[in-house]
């Protein structure tokens, strides 16, 4: 059916102006003043509203088998709380660990998804130990539409790989023009650090963050950029926490390296303090990298405004209540992670724009258009515009609500936004021209998302 949204206050990375979306087959195929539709068209009048390009996450895991557990969404679950939340499209890190064939890892991955979430949907291909077969298994994956690899310097001896297998990697997504993301941590540093800890009988959550201080997060990130200035590869840190990793990857940025910088919702609005909480309040709040000082929040904060933080993710994580409990006798042993993918564009909305330090146009840049650019998606995603999918968020800034584990879509017993006021969220939702949310709830199609095929070699 086609779809005709009037009066629209069209929001884009680069130009705000007014009028009609007219979107048929999937696509918008006009712009423009008083466009007429066919008697049969669904007609929504966005008067008062905001139009944004629907949300990009770049950041997320669904499928996780991780620290003797698994992430506790599935892709049903994950994809309709990330639809109410704005976010139409999601990059899943496709993550075997390296006792894993990597091929049959990215086959599981995709199967998962595959019918089951209800927007699309595309994987960054983890590459967590490069053998003999590796070149040709990544050569297969990419000819299937995957642009984008991931590598862990953290997680020694499950996703973690060494300098050498880091070498080839870059080398390798050089040759392909695949960019590469990395967890930017030293793997080695935080183990000596976590042994030291609890052999002196620290063991609680607040340990976390002092196993894995900013000297070792802005190591990984130098070294990251030092392996892509000497490949010429481009790279894209996530998750950056802090001002020494900030300060690295900035300096690269400067002497040319292809660098771009993702800091995720939990970083932004959470501080140490959180994890520092008794028992399992202070477990939901391990994540890697953790939590830090609330001082480097408006480090970030700036840094995004100034369009030095390149993206904003999620990182969305989930693992509940009893998952995080495998850690009670021994920090090292916490699940690492966050759910937020629900919470990210309100989030983002209410405390970046509304409070001042996004404009409107950053907002929209920062969680749709460059993660569409920089991973293979744009025009296609990112941007409203004559010809690009019909993924679009009719945005209500007048809606005052409060975040709750109680009313929240996705498959966690707890939030780590708990109880923070968002003031804005989607009243519609579409994916591909098909309204999937209304004012909250789901109404669309489940299944409805697709695997996004991404050509590499933009770079
Ligand atoms: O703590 C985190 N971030 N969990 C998910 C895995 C990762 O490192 O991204
Ligand atoms: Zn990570
Ligand atoms: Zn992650």
């Amino acid at each position: 059916m086609p779809l005709l949204i009037r009066n629209a206050d069209i929001v884009n990375a680069e130009s705000r102006s007014r009028g009609d979306i007219y979107v048929e087959n999937e696509t918008i195929s006009r712009i423009g003043q008083n466009l007429q539709a066919p008697p049969d068209a669904e007609v929504i009048d966005a008067t008062g509203k905001l139009v944004f390009p629907g949300f990009i996450d770049p950041h997320v895991h669904i499928y996780l088998p991780f620290m003797a557990t698994f992430a506790k969404d599935t892709h049903e679950t994950g994809s309709i709380a990330a639809l109410i939340g704005g976010t139409t499209t999601y990059i899943e890190m496709c993550c075997p660990s390296r006792m894993d064939d990597a091929l049959d890892g990215y086959r599981l991955w995709k199967s998962k998804a595959d019918g089951n979430s209800a927007c699309d949907y595309t994987f960054h291909m983890s590459v967590t130990k490069f053998e003999a077969r590796t070149e040709a298994q990544l050569r297969e994956i990419v000819a299937d539409g995957i642009a984008s690899f991931k590598v862990f310097l953290a997680y020694k001896n499950f996703f973690g790989i060494d300098d050498g297998e880091l070498y080839q990697t870059l080398q390798l997504a050089r040759k392909l023009g695949v960019i590469v993301t990395a967890h930017c941590e030293n793997a080695e540093l935080v183990g000596r650090l976590q042994q030291s800890l609890i052999e002196q009988g620290k063991t609680g959550p607040e340990w976390h963050e002092p196993s894995r201080p900013e000297s070792v997060e802005a190591e990984g990130t130098h070294r990251f950029a030092t392996f892509l200035e000497i490949t010429g590869c481009a790279g894209y840190v996530v998750h950056l926490s802090c001002q020494r990793a900030l300060d690295a990857a900035m300096a690269a940025k400067s002497r040319g390296v292809r660098l771009w910088i993702e800091s995720v919702l939990p970083h932004l609005l959470l501080d140490k303090s959180y994890a520092e909480h008794r028992g399992v309040e202070g477990m939901k709040h391990v994540m890697s990298p953790p939590l830090r000082h609330h001082r480097h929040r408006k480090v970030l904060w700036d840094a995004l405004g100034a369009g030095f933080i390149d993206t904003v993710g999620t990182d969305h994580c989930p693992f509940d209540t009893a998952q995080k409990l495998l850690g009670k006798d021994a920090f090292t042993q916490i699940p690492n992670g966050i759910p937020g993918i629900e919470e990210r564009v309100n989030l983002l909305y209410t405390y970046g724009v509304k409070s001042g330090v996004l404009t409107l146009q950053r907002f929209v840049d920062a969680a749709s258009t460059q993660a569409a650019k920089l991973f293979g998606l744009f025009p296609r995603k990112g941007t409203i515009a004559v010809g690009s999918d019909a993924d679009l968020v009719i945005y209500d800034t007048g809606y005052h609500g409060t975040i709750s584990a109680a009313t929240h879509h996705t498959n966690c017993d707890y939030s780590g936004f708990q109880g923070m006021i968002i003031e804005g969220r989607p009243a519609i939702v579409t994916v591909r021209g098909k309204v999937q949310v209304r004012d909250g709830k789901f109404v669309g199609e489940r299944g409805r998302g697709r695997m996004l095929r991404r050509e590499p070699g933009y770079f």
